[in-house]
């Protein structure tokens, strides 16, 4: 089973092929309603009108490299199991958006797992793309966008060895589970 930082790895890595220069990423729980709900959206190039309800379809994908793009069933099939669902909209040459809810306290709601690691390793490797990050989990709420990084940085690039081993400590340190 898959926890949300390797779920989310996978889906930015979607946006990213579908030249995405901006990715917003929030994880946020609704405890009044026992609820919590990730959406990836991204200014991509989109997904067609008539392929939109193919791609959670496990035999669908545009990759050349392989013949089934399991991201997004696998996605579902975790929100399913956990009382939820996942939504897709899109517009192309404007973006998409995924939206998937799971009950908050199901026994089959995944973990957080690493998204110190995803988000550093999406950073390390696309230096030119924005990332927002939000995060609401067990009543703590944290926000990290690349933007306001590099603002402070000026012409330092993010990906810097040093700058990537201080945005771990402060990423490690504000995405604990607990
Ligand atoms: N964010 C996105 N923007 C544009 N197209 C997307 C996006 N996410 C998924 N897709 C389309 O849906 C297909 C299936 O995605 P996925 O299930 O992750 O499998 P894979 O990435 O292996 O193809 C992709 O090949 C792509 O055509
Ligand atoms: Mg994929």
């Amino acid at each position: 089973m898959k926890d949300f930082a390797l779920h989310i790895l996978d889906l930015a890595q979607n946006s990213l092929r579908a030249g995405a220069r901006f990715i917003e990423i929030h994880l946020v729980e609704e405890v009044e309603n026992d609820l919590l709900r990730v959406t990836v959206e991204d200014d991509g190039k989109g997904i067609p009108a008539g392929e939109l309800e193919k791609v959670l379809d496990p035999f669908y994908t545009t990759r050349t490299s392989r013949r089934v793009g399991l991201g997004l069933p696998l996605f579902e099939a975790a929100a399913r199991r956990s009382g939820g669902g996942l939504e897709v909209t899109s517009t192309p040459g404007r973006g998409t958006r995924l939206e998937a809810t799971f009950q908050l306290h199901h026994w089959d709601r995944p973990p957080l797992g690493d998204m110190a690691g995803t988000l550093l390793t999406l950073i390390a490797a696309n230096p030119e793309v924005d990332f927002l990050y939000r995060q609401r989990l067990n009543g703590k709420e944290f926000t990290f966008d690349t933007r306001e990084v590099k603002a402070v940085l000026e012409e330092v690039p993010i990906n810097h060895p040093e700058v990537l081993g201080y945005l771990r400590r402060e990423l490690r340190e504000n995405l604990q589970e607990e």
